[in-house]
């Protein structure tokens, strides 16, 4: 048995898809098992780039499966134009399939992300505005439609017309804004059925079978540790579990089929959205960071507020997740810095904190207790063995994995598939 977790511990885009990329070609399934399109997963193959929103990232090594999962929010335009976009690049797309029970997130959903955070005006979450919050919160409160509906039009079409009338009474009732058309709706997710309808299946006893005959499952975590609903700086957060629990709730396998937990994490923070962030550089060292490491928003090209990287939050990831193993990326964007801070408490109101308080108003205060470290100069993007890395960087890695108390196994030195250095065995 070998499921292998991924998940980011930060607030996002910490290289999880290069990541699922390296370690894919072992994979005989790829598993997303929560979020949806709001994700932004590059993978970089022989210089060419792709960006993931939908589709697992172990999609370009055209082998195994990869699954959608039961967790997942589902936009079935935006999965059938990635997979449109693969094919043309002449990848392999046939190996894709989705768990019957994913939610199917609507154009009503969308309409009403982008209307909630208008109204939320100075106190807007900065979501990615693809409908995720809402497709949630209506598969909780019982409404919503799932993938295995698009296999029965009728039903499809009862559930839709039920939706629709309450969505458009709060259109125009709430936010004055026109309806939306049932026909429109219907028709169009009518060709979806259509093209989608052999790629729905029901995943979970498969992959619950894989796993019991020792196959290799990977399980891709989206978004990360300090987004999670439960965990993350709520309100700032999304609306699933991107944190190593979500994969039994959004699978629907046990905790015992889990055999390592991954975490990916950045060298330097970075969050984009609202919310409150510790470490951020609203400096020149900020800036540096974003242009050098290239923190533009691959879902929506915002830029990526940056900053130090922040351990108390490393820490709680370590233990939320139960982390069996770190990979740090992108250290190679802190090459040239005479000195490299690594937060490891917060100061609040005089006190010192050591985890991540859930008043998200205090974290608004908090001053960062830092320690410095001496940088480095030489270019270390085409290492591949841990001794050649300099002294300094070197340094860097032992203080962070001494202060998470979670073995670092693998470096990434840059964007390609290539660019690794790895310590153990992962
Ligand atoms: P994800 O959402 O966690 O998959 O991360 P994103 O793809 O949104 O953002 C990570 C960005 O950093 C992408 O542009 C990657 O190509 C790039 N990247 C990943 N690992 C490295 C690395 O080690 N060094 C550098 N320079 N870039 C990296
Ligand atoms: P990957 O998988 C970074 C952020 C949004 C916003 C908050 C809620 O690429 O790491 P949502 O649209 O989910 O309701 O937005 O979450 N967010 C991400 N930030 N990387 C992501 O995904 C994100 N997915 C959502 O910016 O602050
Ligand atoms: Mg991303």
């Amino acid at each position: 048995m070998a499921g292998y977790v991924v998940v980011g511990t930060q607030w996002g885009d910490e290289g999880k898809g290069k990541i699922i990329d390296v370690l894919g070609d072992r994979a005989d399934y790829v598993v997303r098992f929560q979020g949806g399109n709001n994700a932004g997963h590059t993978v970089v193959v022989n210089g060419e780039k792709f960006i993931l929103h939908l589709l697992p990232s172990g999609m370009l090594h055209g082998q195994g499966k990869c699954i959608i999962g039961p967790g997942v929010v589902v936009d079935p335009k935006v999965l059938l134009k990635e997979l449109d976009t693969l094919e043309e690049k002449g990848a392999k797309i046939d190996h894709l399939f989705i768990s019957d029970r994913a939610h199917l997130i609507m154009p009503y959903h969308i309409k009403l992300d982008i209307l909630q955070e208008e109204r939320g005006g100075n106190n807007k979450i900065g979501t990615t505005k693809r409908g995720i919050g809402p497709c949630y919160a209506d598969k909780f409160s019982r409404v919503g439609i799932r993938a295995v509906d698009l296999l029965d039009m009728e039903l499809f079409g009862k559930k839709l017309k039920l939706n629709l009338d309450t969505k458009n009474e709060i259109f125009t009732k709430i936010y004055d804004t026109e309806i939306m058309d049932f026909d429109e709706i219907f028709n169009e997710y009518k060709l979806y059925s259509e093209r989608l309808k052999n790629r729905i299946i029901d995943a979970t006893p498969e992959i619950n079978k894989a796993l019991d005959e020792n196959k290799t499952v990977l399980f891709e975590g989206a978004q990360a540790m300090m987004l999670d609903i439960n965990y993350g700086t709520y309100p700032y957060v999304t609306s699933s579990s991107p944190t190593s629990g979500g994969v039994t709730t959004g699978v629907g396998v046990s905790p015992r089929k889990i055999d390592k937990v991954i975490g990916v994490m950045k060298a330097y923070t970075t969050r984009v959205g609202e919310g409150p962030f510790v470490t951020e550089l609203n400096d020149s060292i900020g800036e540096r960071i974003r242009e050098i490491g290239g923190e533009y928003g691959a879902t929506t090209g915002r830029p990526r507020r940056c900053g130090w990287l922040d351990l108390v939050v490393g820490k709680y990831a370590v233990d939320i997740n139960g982390l069996t193993d770190v990979v740090i990326t992108k250290i190679d964007v802190l090459t040239g810095f005479d000195t490299l801070k690594i937060c490891v408490g917060y100061e609040i109101d005089g006190k010192v904190y050591n985890s991540v308080p859930a008043m998200t108003e205090k974290l608004y205060k908090a001053k960062p207790i830092y320690e410095e470290l001496e940088g480095w100069k030489e270019d270390i993007t085409s290492i591949r063995e841990y001794e050649k890395l300099p002294e300094n960087c070197k340094k860097y890695l032992k203080r962070v994995e001494e202060i998470l108390g979670c073995q670092i196994t693998m470096v990434s030195v840059g964007p390609d598939r290539v660019q690794n250095i790895f310590l153990k065995e992962i």
